[in-house]
């Protein structure tokens, strides 16, 4: 693999870096990082399909990537939703939440980012149970599908609930059509399956008397935590996955320290995935909105706002 950088002055105080990474494939040179595809899910999410071999080679469900859109741009975290090994793409499915989901955004089928690294994490544990549920809530379910595709493949029984505020926000209901069983859906507003929360729709599925041998929990940290005041009780094992704030992405910043089980453990590199039943939710939402302030901070440089 090889960097290559190249540098413009646009004036005396602003300079522009070009940093463009290829491979040498036998006689032919490839450009790496291609998005190869790219479609809009909702309103707010998308899906990029992009041109990354040494990734789509080696990951595994449960791992993640960090990307730049360009070379000076901030380190994003975003979860593997599938892969092709034989085409050399991974698929990310992105919310636009602020400025650096905001310039992805605007990139286009045909253009590359700047750099693409992974796949980074632990793949997820996932055990040859007889039935299992999956919950994913907003764009959570994004990287719950991977999971529930691969429990599928190993010969598991899956069900699902997909929880969103409205149905514009249930999002990948075909793909979890084909590997599910049953699928069940919550909606705030009622829009769509049960007016409620996706607590609502796993405490009835309780009721019914359906067994489950291992919940998977995936959406906001409120969610996985109500999730697991329902399960706890009933020792019902239950996985959840954690996205704290991420730098590095490899150990060595402590910026994803999260407390499970009493003991301290860095995101990146012992999770994403951990036991729902010994993660610190409260210390975990109290450390999400320490950076509150500076992701609210309009970038007066090219007037990207972030609201
Ligand atoms: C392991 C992991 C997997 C993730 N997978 C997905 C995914 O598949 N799809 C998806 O839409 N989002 C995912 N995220 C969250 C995603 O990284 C953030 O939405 C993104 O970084 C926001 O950047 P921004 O500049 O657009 O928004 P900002 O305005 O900077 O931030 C908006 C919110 O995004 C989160 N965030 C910001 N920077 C980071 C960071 N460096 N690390 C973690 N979270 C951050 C914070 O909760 C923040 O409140 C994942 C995060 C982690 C840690
Ligand atoms: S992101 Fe730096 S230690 Fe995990």
């Amino acid at each position: 693999m090889q960097n290559y950088r190249f540098k413009f002055a646009l004036n005396n105080q602003l300079d522009v870096v070009l940093q463009i990474t290829y491979i040498k494939y036998g006689n032919e040179v490839i450009r790496l990082y291609k998005i190869v595809k790219k479609k809009s899910i909702n309103s707010q999410v998308e899906l990029m399909e992009v041109y990354a071999p040494f990734t789509a080679r080696k990951c595994e469900p449960g791992q993640f990537i960090i990307l730049r859109v360009n070379d000076e741009g901030e380190r994003i975290p975003l979860t593997i939703v599938d892969y092709d090994r034989k085409e050399g793409t991974v698929t990310i499915i992105y919310q636009v939440v602020g400025y650096s989901t905001r310039l992805l955004s605007k990139k286009n089928e045909g253009e590359y980012l700047n750099d693409f690294v992974g796949p980074l994490g632990q793949p997820a544990k996932l055990e040859k149970h007889k039935r299992v549920l999956g919950i994913g809530g907003g764009v959570g379910a994004a990287p719950l599908y991977p999971q529930l595709k691969k429990l599928k493949e190993m010969g598991v029984s899956v069900d699902v609930i997909i929880g969103g505020r409205s149905e514009e926000y249930i999002i990948l209901e075909d793909e979890f059509k084909e590997v599910c069983d049953n699928i069940y859906f919550a909606t705030n507003d009622g829009t769509k399956g049960t007016k409620g929360f996706v607590t609502d729709v796993l405490n009835e599925l309780i009721k019914e008397g359906n067994n489950y041998d291992e919940v998977i929990a995936i959406g906001p940290l409120i969610m996985m935590k109500a999730v697991v005041d329902v399960t706890k009780p009933l020792n019902i094992k239950t996985g959840v996955s954690l996205n704290p704030i991420m730098i590095d992405g490899t150990g060595m910043c402590g910026g994803c320290r999260v407390t499970v089980g009493g003991e301290t453990k860095f995101a990146c590199v012992d999770g994403p995935d951990f036991d729902g039943f010994l993660v610190d939710f409260d210390e975990c939402m109290r450390r999400q909105s320490y950076y509150k302030a500076e992701e609210e901070h309009v970038c007066k440089l090219d007037g990207i706002k972030n609201n």
